[in-house]
């Protein structure tokens, strides 16, 4: 056995952050051993200004002592307060439950960002381009020089810009960051990123930017808006050195710098790259450039009191795929298929004449007649421009803008083109992969990957609902009803602290949550401008909860406490005395895009708007009294449970019979009512009836957005785990399989996107819609069998509880957690039930045998011994043991399990 080590470090989410303005931040470790039944039971952590110090032990700045706890993640820093760009270094050390201490770990460091606005004395520069013209502009490049005499001990630079930036030092990128300065709300936040650059600078230095339209100026919305956050882009630089004689100087950006167009024509979100190589200007942000006729400056007078340091991760490209198929279409279009439906751009290669021009245009699927499809984009035209300078080989990847896609249509590529010519570039934020889910059922799998996928293509530093179309808005349903998916998939808890700030600046002062966050569409036309929608803007409530469930953090319910509150108090000023939210003139999405919903006479299924909302009124304000009793806003409790009670008490009264049966009589009012607790206690049973009748007599699912994600939980919840099985099973339409059979690589936004003879429905479809892929949750929770303790958050307690079923024969659920990797995987071989599951150190776990009894469990081959036996529990569903860390294999004859 290894000596047990702490490993993994990170201060806010983060392994060695810089830049950071987190006052105090989290901290967390992770105990790496195999040990059985290993816990902490004390920790020390020591923080001091520079690694010799702090493994002296002499200096320091903040010592912990030793505190007996097991807390090992979100512990918060409790040392004096910090100054602006201090690093300071840390290092811990725990004792355990077997009187044992490790030694100190190895240093981690963390570094703060500006905390003193006084010290941005750099200015917004900026072109003399002003507009709000409904079109993409060239991008901006902007440059200055400067020398340095003296030894460099260290450089950074803080850099951010109205628009997206690239920044450049001595002809180098700085950093791998695509899309920066991220996407908030321009308005009341604007990111800055700090860049270590101390081995990029030399004598004579030259600092380049270029400045594209992004989301702040360019094409935003689908009602072709531009100019959303301001007319002129600027870019702001500071960059600060300190020298090895202790001196240190700060170049800023400033009047003396020049700008200029360049090669890059038009660069836009949803329109694409023209870029005209031929216009090139090589050197430009290198030293010794003549930049005579470059001009200069404007001192743009912009906010800096907005400006914020970024919490979540940066976008970056991730992956390269490279092309399956060359395509000859019926029409004749040259197109290559990368079998994956991915988000990014092509690069291209390419060799030919000054002035030939190549297009790559780039859709998500062929039509049925096998040609290129791009009319479900709608407006955003989705289209590269590369004009060759004409010498030798080269190379194109555009710069700020990305696609949604599986296909490239290449046009007017210069001699013959191969498949190595062009490769799939994969962007997204740079979330950490913490989950995996594997079957016996290779379409499972698939469903698994196009869930992931689906999210990788989703996350491109908000939560967007689609990636390819005019749209790609942080709508807040769809990232609500995917949440719990998404934390099980890849680590989500920054991304999500940084969007919910958005979300709550941009929240009305009346509580009302915006549609989409940031909020591009209040203040315009139509009914998406209204927000405060059931459903949608619950994202207020529901995703702190399911960060605060997946990690353990707190803080993230202190810090949203204000938002969540004003929006449960929103609905119960609209619900008004009678608890029933049932204003016929407020707008709701309701169970959008359920089946056949816009066709209720033909078998569609239509859930009453206002009984959808009162649940969800109900759902959320009981989230807000836990969620008040959790971090000690003991005054609140008692008002929101009593709120809650209210609001059932109406919802029972108003949508349920003394039968239990349900007014709007469809699954998604069951799964609703059910899942959220609404179902007086004697009518479960028969409600459950209902439900479960209402599925055998379609023999599908009916369910749309906000009923899907709740189908195949709250069958499970009521031991209905052939449905959930059968639905999950179905390859007919509508089914989550239906897509895979064709050729799905992603979740689609609706369950027909495209019809079973090809097909594609006009207008709103997106083939890369992630609300759908919900139902990840339940494959890991259920028929993985890797569950949260509500009540113990974080996987500090681990439920273990699979459910074989639907004929899987081993399922596999993997998850990293902030303790370390967990793991429930069964198989049915031999006649036998066989069960690995994996405990990080630091944590418990409750494991449920299915169908098994005391005698008949072997552990690692030999029966249970005295120490589990005392744990045992005969249950109604098996075996239940509680265990330690460690990993554990039981096998017992599977006789008993339904299959
Ligand atoms: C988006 C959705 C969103 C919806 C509102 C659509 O345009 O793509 O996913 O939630 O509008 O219902």
């Amino acid at each position: 056995m290894k000596k047990a080590e702490l490993i993994n470090l990170v201060t806010e989410y983060k392994i060695n952050p810089i830049g950071i303005d987190v006052l105090k931040p989290r901290l967390g470790w992770q105990l790496n051993s195999g040990e059985r039944n290993l816990m902490q039971t004390a920790y020390e952590i020591r923080v001091a200004n520079s690694k010799k110090d702090l493994e002296s032990g002499k200096n320091l700045i903040w010592s912990s002592q030793k505190v007996e706890s097991d807390q090992s993640v979100n512990v918060v820093y409790g040392g004096p307060a910090l100054t602006s760009m201090q690093r300071v270094y840390w290092q811990v050390r725990i004792w355990d439950n077997k009187n044992r201490a490790t030694s100190w770990s190895s240093p981690a460091f963390w570094e703060m960002g500006i905390l003193d606005r006084s010290l941005w004395t750099a200015s917004y520069i900026a072109m003399d381009d002003i507009t709000t013209e409904k079109k993409s502009h060239p991008s901006q490049y902007f440059r200055t020089e400067f020398k340095t005499k003296k030894a460099i001990k260290s450089a950074k630079v803080q850099v951010t810009s109205l628009g997206v930036y690239e920044l450049y030092l001595n002809g180098e990128k700085v950093g791998n960051d695509l899309f920066t300065p991220g996407y908030t709300t321009y308005n009341k936040r604007l990111q800055y990123q700090t860049y270590d650059v101390t081995e990029m600078l030399q004598g004579n230095n030259a600092i380049g930017a270029i400045v594209g339209d992004g989301w702040y100026r360019g094409n935003i919305g689908w009602k072709g808006d531009y100019a959303f956050y301001g007319k002129q882009l600027a870019l702001l630089v500071q960059l600060n050195i300190n020298y090895t004689d202790g001196t240190n100087e700060t170049i800023v950006s400033n009047g003396d710098w020049k700008a200029s167009y360049g090669p890059i024509l038009e660069s836009d979100m949803y329109n694409g790259e023209k870029y005209d190589a031929r216009l090139e200007m090589d050197g430009w942000a290198q030293s010794g450039f003549d930049d005579n006729k470059w001009t200069k400056v404007q001192i743009l007078d912009h906010s800096k009191e907005i400006l914020v340091a970024p919490q979540g991760p940066p976008v970056k490209a991730i992956e390269e795929i490279k092309p399956k198929k060359l395509i000859t279409t019926p029409k004749g279009e040259i197109v290559l298929d990368l079998g994956q439906n991915i988000v990014g751009w092509a690069r291209m290669r390419v060799r030919g004449n000054k002035g030939d021009r190549v297009t790559l245009k780039f859709a998500e699927v062929l039509d049925k007649d096998g040609n290129f499809y791009t009319k479900n984009l709608r407006a955003a035209e989705a289209t590269d421009i590369y004009t060759l300078k004409g010498d030798g080989e080269e190379i194109f990847e555009p710069h700020f803008t990305s696609h949604g896609f599986r296909y490239i249509q290449v046009i007017d590529y210069p001699g013959t083109l191969s498949l190595d010519d062009i490769t799939g570039i994969v962007i997204h934020s740079d979330i950490a992969p913490t989950g995996s889910f594997t079957t016996s059922d290779p379409m499972i799998n698939q469903l698994q990957s196009n869930i992931q996928w689906g999210q990788k293509d989703n996350f491109l530093d908000i939560p967007t609902d689609c990636p390819q179309r005019d749209e790609r808005a942080g709508w807040t349903g769809d990232a609500q009803v995917f949440s719990m998916t998404a934390a099980y998939n890849f680590d989500v808890a920054a991304f999500y602290i940084k969007w919910l700030k958005d979300l709550a600046l941009d929240q009305h002062e009346n509580g009302s949550v915006t549609n989409v966050v940031p909020d591009i569409l209040t203040g315009g036309e139509g009914v998406s401008a209204q927000g405060g929608a059931t459903g949608w803007a619950d994202a207020a409530v529901i995703i702190p909860w399911t960060v605060y469930q997946s990690y353990g953090d707190k803080r993230i319910l202190e810090e949203q406490y204000e938002s969540m509150k004003a929006w449960v108090n929103f609905m119960a000023v609209k619900s008004g005395e009678d608890y029933l939210w049932n204003d016929p003139k407020h707008w709701h999405w309701g169970d959008w895009l359920a089946y056949n919903a816009d066709k209720p006479d033909y078998n569609g299924s239509v859930t009453e708007k206002d009984l959808i909302a009162t649940a969800y009124a109900y759902y959320s304000t009981t989230l807000l009294a836990k969620i008040a009793a959790i971090i000690g806003k003991t005054e609140d409790v008692g008002k929101y449970k009593e709120q809650a009670v209210n609001i059932k008490k109406a919802f029972i009264q108003e949508y349920i019979t003394p039968n239990g049966r349900l007014v709007s009589h469809t699954q998604t009012a069951y799964a609703m009512a059910i899942s959220f607790d609404l179902i007086p206690e004697g009518l479960i049973e028969k409600s459950a009836a209902y439900f479960a009748a209402d599925i055998e007599k379609f023999g599908h699912l009916t369910t749309g957005f906000l009923g899907t994600p709740l189908l195949c939980t709250t069958l499970s919840k009521i031991g209905r785990d052939d449905l959930a099985f059968m639905l999950l099973n179905r390859k007919e339409f509508p089914s989550w399989l239906y897509p895979i059979t064709m050729g799905a690589t992603t979740i689609w936004e609706r369950w027909d996107t495209q019809k079973p003879d090809g097909t594609i429905i006009e207008g709103m479809n997106s083939f890369n819609h992630y609300s759908y892929g919900a139902i990840g949750e339940w494959l890991y929770t259920h028929v993985g069998g890797l569950r949260i303790d509500p009540k113990n958050p974080g996987y500090k307690h681990i439920i273990f509880d699979p459910h074989p079923g639907g004929g899987l024969t081993s399922a596999d659920a993997e998850f990293l957690s902030l303790y370390g990797k967990i793991k429930s995987a069964w198989e049915i071989k031999d006649g036998k039930f066989h069960y690995e599951v994996v405990i990080p150190s630091n944590t418990t776990a409750s494991v449920t045998l299915p169908k098994a009894t005391p005698d008949s469990i072997l552990i690692n081959n030999s029966k249970l011994k005295s120490d589990l036996l005392k744990t045992l529990k005969q249950t109604d569903e098996g075996v239940q043991l509680e265990l330690g860390s460690g990993t554990y294999q039981f096998s017992y004859p599977s006789g008993k399990l339904k299959l």
